[in-house]
């Protein structure tokens, strides 16, 4: 009897126990299907994310005299908004870089997509088309015309788009105004200082509503407070503005006041720096050392 009863007590116990064990696999099934559900979820976000510029094994040949392999395969995506500066040694092909994302200049192998489109084997006429349409350009030396007037200057993109005489005047004196600068618009650039040369340069860069601003060196002709006042004002227009910018740099606290910094090294993208603490420069946060 006692076995009896023993032995319904053990089938009892069993029964007890197979209970949480169906439990179990029901939590692991269950944990299962989250985890398919969140791999789903990720691999949608990625789609959503607006990638903007998408850099595809870019590689690039000048091939004036000896061969000189400059971009080795680059690999890269900037987001729609991105703030980033790209950093390296001189010759490391930065400014080749910057030029192909530009259209200024042409690669030999790889993709390069702007927006979805991939842009490749363009002629001159739909190069400059787009250059118009979606970029800005900054450069170290400005590239201001000297005989032609800070509002003049300004107007000029949109000459090439074939806005009207007033109407292109009327922009550019809005452009200036929004930079301080509308008191200089008769001003030559011989007459101004660097800081606002660079400023006018960036009027000019954004006349055009451009998505994207590309600015090689934009603060290499400056000194260390005007450096600061082109960084922050090209952090108020990209968060303002949303703005995607890119600015190539040799200074480590020019890049740290970029959202993301990208490591290029002998023609190939190295590490890839997360900045939005702006934690990268030994000099603080507000600070550019020259
Ligand atoms: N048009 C060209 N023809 C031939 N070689 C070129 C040309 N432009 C650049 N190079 C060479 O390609 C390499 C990369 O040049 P690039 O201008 O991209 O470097 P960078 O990283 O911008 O350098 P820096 O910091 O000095 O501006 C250098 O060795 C340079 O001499
Ligand atoms: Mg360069």
């Amino acid at each position: 009897m006692g076995r009896i009863l023993g032995a319904a007590v053990q089938r009892s116990d069993e029964k007890f126990y197979r209970k949480p064990k169906k439990i179990k696999y029901l939590l692991f099934f269950n944990n299962y299907l989250l985890f398919l559900q969140s791999l789903i979820w990720r691999n949608n976000c990625s789609k959503n994310r607006a990638m903007l510029i998408e850099l595809k094994d870019v590689n690039k040949t000048y091939n004036n005299g000896q061969p000189l392999h400059v971009l080795k395969g680059i690999d890269l995506s900037i987001d729609k908004g991105e703030f980033v500066s790209i950093m390296g040694a001189s010759g490391s092909g930065k400014s080749t870089l910057l030029n192909i994302l530009g259209i200024l200049d042409n690669y030999d192998t790889g993709e390069y997509y702007i927006d979805g489109r991939l842009i490749k084997g363009l002629s001159e006429k739909q190069a400059a088309d787009y250059r118009n349409r979606l970029i800005g350009f900054i450069f170290q030396s400005f590239n201001l015309i000297g005989f032609k007037t800070a509002v003049e200057n300004v107007e000029l993109p949109l000459f090439y788009q074939g806005v009207s005489r007033s109407k292109r005047h009327e922009m550019a004196m809005e452009y200036l105004d929004r930079l301080g600068l509308a008191d200089w618009a008769t001003h030559y650039p011989n007459e101004m200082s660097g800081g606002q040369k660079q400023r006018v340069a960036i009027a000019r860069a954004l006349i055009t509503k451009p998505k994207i601003i590309l600015a090689d060196e934009p603060t290499g002709a400056l000194d260390s407070k005007t450096s600061e006042e082109v960084m922050q004002l090209l952090g108020r227009l990209n968060r303002e503005e949303g703005v995607t910018i890119i600015v190539v740099t040799h200074e480590s606290g020019v890049a740290n006041c970029t959202d993301k910094i990208v490591h290029i090294k002998d023609g190939l993208i190295g590490r890839i720096e997360d900045n939005r603490m702006h934690r990268a420069s030994v000099f603080g946060a507000d600070t550019i050392m020259k």
